[in-house]
C-alpha cells in the first residue's frame, strides 16, 4: 500500500504561547522539529481572529521550513491576499465561524461558489496546491472536482468522536471509504484530518487511497508527555 504522508498541525503550540502573551513556545521551533523528526509537511491555520497562528508566524515559518507548508485559510478576500503574497506550496480552504472552538464540519461548496472558484483559480495560478476541506459525501467530492481543486481533505471529526467514545463507527467509516474511492476515481488527491488520535489514524489508514493525514491537537497534546519526536515517529509508524 503506498505510504500516507504525515502533515503536522502546530496551531496549538501558538495557542499555548498566546495564553500568556509571551513569545514562547515558538511555533517556528515546533515546525522545524516536526521537519527534523519526519513530518512530510507542516500545517498552520491563519484564522480571521488570529487566535493561534499570526502573520509573523507564517512569514517566519515559510522562510525557514524546507518541507512544504500547508496553509489553512477561510475563503475570504483578506486570506486570498495573504496567500497570494506568501505563496505557500499547499493551501487548504476551510470553513470558519467566529465562535467555533475548532473547524466544525466541512465547507459549504454552494456558499459564494463563484468566489470560491475564483479563489481556487488564483491560488493555483500562483502555484499553490489547493485542497478543500469537506464532509465525506459524494456530492462534495464531485463538486470539489468541478471546482477544479487538486485535492480534498475529508473531515474525520465525526468518525474520531465515535471512536473516542467507543461507539459504533462502522457507518461513518463506510461513508469515508466511499468518499475516498469516489475521489480517487475522479482523480482527486485525498487527505484526511480532524480529531485524529493513534487509534482513529490506525483504523483509517487501512483504507486505500489516502495520501495525507493532517494531525494537530492530539499530537501536540501527546508531545507534552513524550515529546514531538516520539509522537511523530509513533504516528508515522501507525500510518505507514
Ligand atoms: N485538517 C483541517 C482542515 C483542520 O482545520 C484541522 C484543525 O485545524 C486539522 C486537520 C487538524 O485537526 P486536529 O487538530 O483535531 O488534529
Amino acid at each position: 500500500m503506498p505510504k500516507i504522508r504525515l502533515g503536522v498541525n502546530i496551531d496549538h503550540v501558538a495557542t499555548v504561547r498566546n495564553a500568556r502573551g509571551e513569545d514562547y513556545p515558538d511555533p517556528l521551533r515546533a515546525a522545524l522539529q516536526a521537519e527534523k523528526y519526519g513530518a512530510e509537511s507542516v500545517t498552520i491555520h491563519l484564522r480571521e481572529d488570529r487566535r493561534h497562528i499570526n502573520e509573523s508566524d507564517l512569514k517566519r515559518i515559510i522562510t525557514k521550513l524546507r518541507i512544504p507548508l500547508n496553509l489553512e485559510i477561510a475563503a475570504t478576500k483578506e486570506m486570498l491576499k495573504i496567500a497570494l503574497k506568501r505563496k505557500p506550496p499547499f493551501i487548504c480552504i476551510v470553513p470558519e465561524k467566529r465562535k467555533e472552538i475548532t473547524t466544525e464540519g466541512g465547507l459549504n461548496l454552494n456558499y459564494r461558489r463563484k468566489f470560491l472558484a475564483t479563489i481556487i483559480k488564483k491560488l493555483k495560478k500562483n502555484r499553490s496546491r489547493v485542497s478543500l476541506f469537506i464532509e465525506p459525501n459524494l456530492k462534495d467530492i464531485k463538486d470539489s472536482k468541478n471546482l477544479n481543486a487538486d485535492c480534498v481533505e475529508i473531515h474525520t471529526g465525526k468518525f474520531c468522536n465515535l471512536v473516542n467514545k467507543n461507539k459504533n463507527y462502522k457507518k461513518e467509516f463506510v461513508k469515508i471509504k466511499n468518499a475516498i474511492n469516489y475521489g480517487n476515481k475522479l482523480g482527486l488527491e485525498i487527505h484526511a484530518g480532524h480529531g485524529l488520535t493513534y487509534k482513529s489514524a490506525r483504523i483509517l489508514s487501512n483504507i486505500q487511497g489516502i495520501k495525507e493525514f493532517n494531525i494537530g491537537h492530539f499530537l501536540v497534546g501527546e508531545s507534552i508527555f513524550v515529546g514531538l519526536e516520539r509522537t511523530i515517529k509513533k504516528f508515522k509508524n501507525i500510518i505507514k
